[in-house]
């Protein structure tokens, strides 16, 4: 069924599991997805940022995709469709009313206050409606569509004041993850995330998950990871088959060709990141 997120956070929260974001760019992107997360029992996030939505028609296309998809593939677990870093209170007001079960309202490029200001305002209209939100806290280093960042860290007190003060349902603190490949390993500020976790009492979210040795993921479940986002891995996996499907048979025009076995390799990436974050069997 199509659900927010905020019973599967807390669930895996409790559980010492984390619940993928994978992000959807197209038709094969959310069937892979989709039954990844069927294969494995688990429960999953579709993460739409506003470039794909765009790229795919817009929300309601989105929306309508993902419901159509669900039937036909007899779609059995937990399925949340989430904006990913919604720019505005405009912008997650359009994908809640499309039908979106769950929204990010990215704020953080703007001073706290202004960050807990429409942070507030996108909440107040999503829970009317019973659907989830998630804000970010210092800033995600690397580039995403049209989301770049220098990495800055988050503060404890801001974290504390978005959390009380607007009543998310989960927490983006930056602590050093990047989107897009690392240079290097990552460096992740896992002590911060364990107060933060500690006075939060919420579920936190790790953005950049590509590219996170699997230590490291481990570890940041263990101190609160309830959901850790992936996006550039699967676009890696997806190019790189069809790249090669195209090299050895160059005469081929049928797309069904070539994206199929790029389909199956997001399927198998999300299937590997899945049983990393333990949430297979837990739908
Ligand atoms: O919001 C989406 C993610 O944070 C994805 O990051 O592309 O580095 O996996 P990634
Ligand atoms: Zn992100």
């Amino acid at each position: 069924p199509l659900v927010s997120m905020t019973d599967m956070l807390n669930k895996a929260l409790e559980g010492k599991y984390a619940v993928g974001q994978f992000n959807i760019n197209n038709l094969e992107w959310t069937q892979a997805i989709l039954g990844a997360a069927e294969q494995e029992k688990s429960p999953v996030i579709l993460g739409v940022s506003e470039g794909a939505a765009r790229h795919m028609g817009g929300f309601y296309t989105v929306v309508k995709m993902v419901e159509g998809l669900m039937h036909d593939m007899k779609i059995s677990v937990p399925v949340a469709i989430h904006l990913d870093h919604g720019s505005s209170f405009d912008k997650c007001k359009e994908a809640i009313d499309a039908g979106f079960t769950s929204v990010m309202i990215d704020g953080s490029h703007h001073p706290i206050d202004e960050n807990v200001q429409i942070t507030k305002q996108v909440v107040d209209y999503a829970h009317s409606k019973g659907v989830s939100v998630e804000a970010e806290v210092g800033i995600v280093g690397g580039q995403e569509d049209d989301v770049v960042g220098e990495v800055m860290y988050a503060k404890l007190d801001d974290c504390l004041r978005i959390v009380n003060e607007t009543g998310i349902d989960t927490l983006a603190p930056a602590l050093g993850s990047v989107h897009g490949p690392y240079k290097g390993e990552p460096n992740l500020g896992f002590k911060e995330m364990e107060e933060i976790c500690n006075a939060v009492h919420t579920p936190l979210v790790l953005h950049g998950g590509t590219g996170i040795p699997e230590h490291d993921i481990k570890k940041a479940i263990s101190l609160g990871t309830s959901k850790i986002n992936v996006n550039t891995e699967n676009q890696i996996a997806f190019a790189k088959v069809v790249r090669e499907v195209l090299a050895a048979k160059p005469d081929a025009y049928d797309p069904r060709t070539f994206i199929q076995p790029g389909r199956e390799a997001i399927k198998e990436t999300v299937i590997g990141k899945i049983r990393e974050f333990g949430s297979n069997n837990k739908a």
